[in-house]
């Protein structure tokens, strides 16, 4: 008999079904036993009498135990019916039950929300934690707004393509992940922050409209809505304008939030644009919280953040990009440029979403000049240039179209729409505050000696303790 999944029980009353799953709950009344069988389309109460042969290996049976019932599919007595459970008019009259695993007790509960919980004991077994019913619907929302976007970019002709997790520094404004090269000893790989420059090739390419769902990865201090590796929905389109790439963008998450958040009230449509320094002026952050009533979660203060400025300067006089390096300024005169920093503004757009920026892009650069104009303002010197992007410029001297595009951070999104406070709660297996992943312990300074010696790397702080482990 092939098994079926809970949830479609309720279609085969007084039908004999196979289903497999985790206990939930065990309760005993007399000589009838309970037990609520869980799968990960929903869950069912199962019931076996003490005249059934299989009665004494189920009195042994315990909360999370993995087992396969057969038996017949019943409509509840009126007064027994649950109507808040999928599956609360029936339940299923156990003939016979196999014991597939037991388990363990758990470290904690899943039946709650898990907030209570204390997060490291959480993450140290997520795959308990993800048991719980908020936790798989945070991950099965997660799959369906993924699936939404890129069903949504491919109807509009964009074209996924995968650029390399190997790859060169980008200056998005965070530290980099390195990865020793074997191969080219004293050679490193950097952890892409961004597919950045790789999609702006592709425009060279001519591709003309591309997409990813993009791992990135930073090594900057960790917050609420920011982690070391997170995913973006990341585009690019050639001969466009900030007008089609705000447009586009606005009707994907409007659909987006019709289609697989309905309760949610999207306040202002179109979304509102304000310019940068509107912005500060009036609440001192350029990704401002929007909402009417700020405890309301289902209302969803979408606005463009339009205007900025294309550079910021530290306390020690360093100039940077406020966006990054290859936003185009709205100055064309690279004199000008070069001589006030400060009054130059650029074609920069960011997506703020009830106080959190959930996407950022602009219209590029694609003309060497203002691109080398720039990087000088930067501070770069012009060898240092031709190191670091002389593929960009050499790309661009064989025909490059005017391009833009943008990149939404895709678990701050789903975070608010999932009215969760921190990014973490939609990421299956997610850092700490300080980088570590619990469930498989990493980083983990637990590597054979062999293994540094053919990647040219002599540790100095760890030698000690690794030395320790590894005995
Ligand atoms: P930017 O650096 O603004 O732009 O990133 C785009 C969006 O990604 C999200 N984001 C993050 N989410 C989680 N954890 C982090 N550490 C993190 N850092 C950023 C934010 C942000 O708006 N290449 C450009 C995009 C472009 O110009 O097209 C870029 O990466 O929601």
């Amino acid at each position: 008999m092939d098994r079926i999944i809970i949830k479609n029980t309720i279609s085969l009353v007084n039908e004999r079904a196979k289903i497999c799953g985790f206990i939930e709950s065990v309760r005993a009344h007399g000589s009838v036993l309970f037990f609520d069988i869980r799968d990960y389309s929903g869950t069912i109460q199962t019931v076996i009498t003490s005249s059934n042969e299989d009665y004494e290996v189920a009195k042994k049976i315990r909360p999370e135990w993995v087992v396969e019932v057969v038996g017949i599919v019943k409509e509840r007595p009126e007064k027994m019916k649950n109507i808040n459970i999928e599956t609360g008019e029936v339940e299923m009259e156990i003939e016979s039950i196999t014991v597939l695993s037991k388990a363990k007790t758990p470290p904690f509960s899943i039946s709650s929300s898990g907030y209570e919980i204390n997060e490291e004991l959480r993450m140290k077994y997520r795959y308990i934690d993800l048991r719980r019913k908020r936790m798989m619907e945070n991950m099965k929302m997660r799959h369906k707004a993924l699936l939404h976007c890129r069903n949504f970019l491919n109807e509009r002709g964009f074209t996924e393509i995968e650029t390399p997790i190997l790859t060169k520094s980008t200056p998005e404004g965070a530290r980099d992940f390195l990865v020793p090269s074997r191969l080219h000893p004293g050679s490193f790989y950097a952890l892409p922050q961004s597919p950045q420059q790789y999609k702006q090739m592709l425009m060279v390419a001519g591709l003309e409209k591309y997409f990813q769902i993009a791992r990135c990865f930073r090594d900057e201090d960790l917050r609420a809505d920011r982690q070391a590796e997170f995913t973006q929905i990341d585009i690019e389109l050639s001969f466009t304008s900030r007008e089609e790439i705000l447009e586009l963008v606005e009707e994907m998450v409007i659909q987006l939030t019709e289609v697989l958040f309905p309760e949610k009230k999207i306040k202002e449509k179109p979304f509102p644009r304000i310019s940068y320094n509107e912005a500060i002026d009036k609440w001192g952050t350029d990704s401002p919280d929007l909402r009417h009533d700020k405890d309301n979660e289902e209302e969803m203060a979408f606005a463009f953040i339009v205007d900025f400025p294309m550079f910021e300067q530290s306390e020690k006089g360093k100039w940077s990009a406020v966006h990054h390096p290859f936003t185009k300024p709205t100055q064309e005169d690279t004199k000008k440029i070069k001589k006030s920093p400060e009054k130059i503004f650029s074609l920069q757009y960011d997506l703020v979403l009830n106080g959190h920026e959930i996407a950022g892009g602009s219209m590029r650069s694609h003309d060497p000049e203002i691109l080398m104009a720039v990087f000088e303002v930067l501070g770069h010197k012009k060898e240092d240039i031709e190191n670091k992007f002389g593929h960009l410029f050499e790309a661009f001297s064989y025909g490059v179209p005017p391009h833009g595009g943008i990149a939404f951070g895709f678990e701050r999104l789903l975070m608010v729409m999932r009215n969760e406070e921190n990014i973490r709660e939609v990421i299956a297996f997610p850092k700490t505050g300080d980088g570590r992943e619990l469930t498989m312990g990493t980083p983990s300074s637990n590597i054979e000696k062999e293994q540094l010696k053919e990647l040219s790397i002599k540790v100095e702080k760890n030698e000690k303790k690794r030395g320790k482990e590894s005995n």
